[in-house]
């Protein structure tokens, strides 16, 4: 990718599907990444870092199908410096109508000496060949020195030089364990601005961690010095306490433009809806006080806020909710509610549906509604979600359940399912709460045998007859998988969600049996 002729565009490098998706209980699909690149590619980010192909052979997939299937954004993939990750990341972007290598070796005397073993001299020419090599399969090529916060400053300049020599376009500089602040990076940045040779004609990015949590505050001092590429994650998430969060690192360029006279190509509508769509996918629910996407973000409760705003927004409010996105009204439809109001706000919400999937949300909303009094923006988007992720011609299918629990008497639950084939399947089981026991009369009706890792439960909106949405994670032949499915009852929600992710594990086996995997290293490397 080009540098923008702008000099005050920052470019918006996403790595939500890279150091964001390797983080624990973040981990998704095939489909599931594609779903969100296709929603970064709308949001307006110009590089989306798609994976590390050389990690596994899902990795990979998922690179090169990003690649095939995205357009807009540059496509990367994360090599280490040797020809093996190299090629793979090569190959893996190679299709994408603009690709990059993304290339990393670590530079810290710590890392040198207790990590690569490796003198300085060594890592330096090994970070040129590897620039080199990348070069000559892509002419988008990003070199990160990692660990570069904790980097002796001239090796540092040195690494840079020579891998701007090398034929690196893009200079990344991490700190990868989240160590430095604000003023102490920007001057990292300076001093590379002051020094290296080479260095205007390419984009210095920042990528940070929220070790201390200023992973925002250290990439905006950085742009402040003349970085132009910011790499982020949706929601901040990525390996401990996470990578800067584009939402807020966006935000406060736009907020503050007066100040940093800087733009980004970001459609700041589209972060809302976004944030929530990777809470779903993944599972992992945004903390409340969160900045830009948290509920209680534009939310004012105490009586002189309130009186302020009722006066003049602009007392207590720096932002418009609408300008990320949030919808501007909580409590939406109810049971007379007619098709066209449901897809509007289905719209508003940032989902598009097709007319099959609307019509089944239509008579799932209509059902809710004989239940329910009212339907929050969480329950369509609940209802929306489980109808994008729920998979056709799964193996199995609920039919009915029952479930006895008492204080003092086993619990035991009897499940019904029908198989693919239209046989209908009964068994029962008892267990430690309805839910083990339910999961039990699945297994012994499936046959599957896979260890849940993490189940969680949670209401989807606030009132009391709220629909919960269970999560469950499970582990099968070392791989991990998560589903996720709603319903007023939560036992349902539960049954619903095992049966998803046993269903996936059963398509996979399929899959392996018919279409063997490619042989390749199956190594998992992390990168911070
Ligand atoms: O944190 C880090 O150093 C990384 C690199 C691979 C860029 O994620
Ligand atoms: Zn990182």
């Amino acid at each position: 990718m080009p540098a923008p002729t702008d000099p005050n565009r920052v470019i918006i490098f996403d790595t939500t599907l890279r150091d964001g998706e390797q983080s624990p209980g973040c981990s998704m699909n095939l489909s599931e990444k594609l779903e969100m690149a296709r929603a970064l590619a709308e949001l307006g980010v110009d590089v989306i870092e798609a994976g590390f192909p050389i990690a596994s052979p899902g990795d990979f997939e998922s690179v090169r199908a990003i690649a095939r299937q995205i357009q807009g954004p540059t496509i990367a993939g994360l090599a280490r410096c040797n020809p093996t990750d190299i090629d793979r990341a090569a190959d893996a972007v190679k299709d994408a109508a603009k690709s990059r290598i993304h290339v990393f070796l670590a530079t810290s005397a710590i890392h040198r000496e207790h990590k690569l073993r490796m003198t300085a001299e060594e890592v330096a020419r090994r970070a040129v060949e590897g620039v080199k090599r990348a070069r000559d399969r892509c002419a988008d090529i990003e070199f990160s020195p990692e660990d570069a916060a904790r980097t002796e400053l001239d090796f540092l300049a040195e690494v840079v030089e020579r891998v701007i020599e090398a034929g690196a376009t893009t200079l990344n500089i991490p700190d990868t364990v989240g160590y430095a602040v604000p003023a102490h990076y920007a001057a990292i940045i300076r001093h590379l601005k002051q020094k290296v040779r080479g260095i205007d004609d390419c984009v210095i990015s920042v990528h940070c961690h929220n070790d201390l949590g200023l992973a925002v505050a250290n990439s905006l001092a950085a742009l402040g010095e003349g970085a132009r590429q910011v790499e982020c994650t949706i929601n901040g998430i990525g390996e401990r306490a996470g990578n800067t969060s584009l939402e807020e690192v966006v935000m406060a360029l736009h907020t503050r433009r007066d100040f940093y006279k800087l733009n980004t190509g970001i459609n700041t509508r589209l972060l809302y809806p976004l944030s929530r769509k990777l809470a779903h996918v993944t599972g992992q629910v945004v903390q409340r006080n969160k900045a830009i996407v948290g509920q209680n973000a534009f939310a004012h409760e105490a009586g002189i806020h309130q009186d302020g705003m009722l006066k003049d927004r602009s007392t207590y409010e720096i932002m418009r909710p609408e300008d990320v996105g949030i919808p501007r009204t909580e409590l939406v439809l109810g049971k007379h509610s007619g098709r066209a109001a449901l897809k509007d706000r289905i719209g508003h919400l940032g989902y598009k549906l097709t007319d099959e999937q609307l019509n089944r949300v239509f008579d799932e909303f209509k059902s809710l509604a004989d239940k329910k009094k009212e339907i929050y923006d969480a329950d369509i988007e609940a209802l929306a979600e489980n109808q994008l992720q729920s998979g056709t011609g799964n193996l199995w299918t609920l039919v009915g359940f029952t479930s006895t629990a008492g204080t003092g008497s086993q619990t035991s639950a009897a499940v019904t399912l029908r198989h693919i084939d239209g046989s209908v399947h009964r068994d029962a089981a008892i267990g430690n709460g309805p839910i083990d026991a339910l999961i039990k009369a699945i297994n012994r009706i499936t046959g599957a045998q896979v260890k849940v890792v993490d189940y969680r439960v949670r209401s989807v909106s606030q009132d009391m007859d709220a629909q919960g949405e269970a999560n469950i994670e499970i582990e099968y032949a070392g791989k991990r998988s998560r589903a996720r499915a709603v319903s007023l009852d939560v036992v349902e929600a539960s049954a619903l969600a095992y049966l998803e992710v046993v269903n996936r594990v059963a398509a996979r086996l399929l899959r392996d049996r018919l279409k063997p995997t490619d042989n390749v290293p199956t190594e998992v490397v992390p990168a911070g």
